[in-house]
């Protein structure tokens, strides 16, 4: 049994009358890619953030290796997020900053990296991980979109942190770019260890490498478990869900 990281139990969350999450449940296994899918608007950057701590549940508890984020103090939080990374659905990169102050900026204000020669070798090797070496100096408007969401996933993983959590980002990107960042996805899991947690809508994508997935649906997670019991399941929503995302490739080629 994997250990479990993350554990999100009994969360609601409205905004006005509007339940958004009404009594989520989610265990994240360590080391593992989980996926979280669901169609548009049910929920999931809102999981997400209060994941993260930046939106606090209306109830239920978020458990970080046993200990209850939603508790914490600000500054505690603040230290807890030093284990995780996010790369958001737009990856908001800072547009007045080039791309090597955009992945300084957590090395600095999280790690409190002071040194320019280091700081310049940390950013160097990140670039090369994703595949972009060279383009420090670049500012995010001379960036194609794709380049963007490299540079931010390079930005979320430069304090080398447990978890990352990426919220859709494939979404928008032709089938290829998606392919590569898929597989960058693999390898900072693969090879740098980290627990990832990637938001999507679309599920034939991730089938192939993801190890769990979850099921967010009407502000419940309505199936959780390995690609392969998915498959398998007779589960009304989640084999809906399945027909209309391969579908959409079908059509698409
Ligand atoms: N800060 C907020 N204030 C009010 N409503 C919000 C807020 N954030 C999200 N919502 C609402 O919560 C619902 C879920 O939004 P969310 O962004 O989580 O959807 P999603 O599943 O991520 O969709 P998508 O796949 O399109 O990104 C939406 O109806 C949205 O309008
Ligand atoms: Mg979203």
């Amino acid at each position: 049994m994997d250990n479990e990281i993350i554990k999100v139990c009994g969360v609601w969350k409205s905004f006005g009358t509007h339940e958004v999450l009404r009594g989520v449940d989610l265990s994240v296994p360590e080391g593992r890619i989980t996926t979280i899918i669901g169609k548009s608007g049910t929920g999931k950057s809102v999981l997400l953030k209060n994941i993260i701590g930046i939106l606090k549940p209306d109830r239920g508890e978020i458990f970080f290796e046993g200990r209850d984020l939603t508790k914490m103090k600000n500054q505690e939080l603040l230290e807890l997020r030093r284990s995780m990374g996010y790369l958001f659905q737009d990856a908001a990169l800072f547009d007045f900053m080039s791309v090597e102050e955009n992945i300084c900026f957590p090395l600095v204000e999280q790690l409190g990296l002071r040194d320019g020669g280091e700081l310049r070798r940390r950013v160097a090797r990140l670039l090369e991980l994703v595949e972009l070496p060279g383009i420090e100096k670049k500012y995010p408007s001379e960036l194609s979109g794709g380049m963007r969401k490299r540079v931010g996933l390079a930005r979320a993983i430069a304090v080398e942190p447990r978890i990352v959590l990426f919220d859709e980002p494939t979404t928008g990107l032709d089938p290829i770019l998606a392919e590569s960042i898929d597989q960058l996805i693999i390898r900072v899991n693969r090879e740098l260890g980290m627990t990832c947690i990637v938001i999507s809508h679309d599920i034939a994508s991730i089938f192939s490498f993801t190890d769990r997935l979850a099921l967010l649906y009407d502000g419940v997670i309505e199936f959780d478990g390995t690609p392969e019991e998915a498959k398998r399941s007779d589960h009304e929503i989640l084999r809906q869900f399945i027909s209309n995302s391969f579908r959409q490739i079908d059509s698409e080629r």
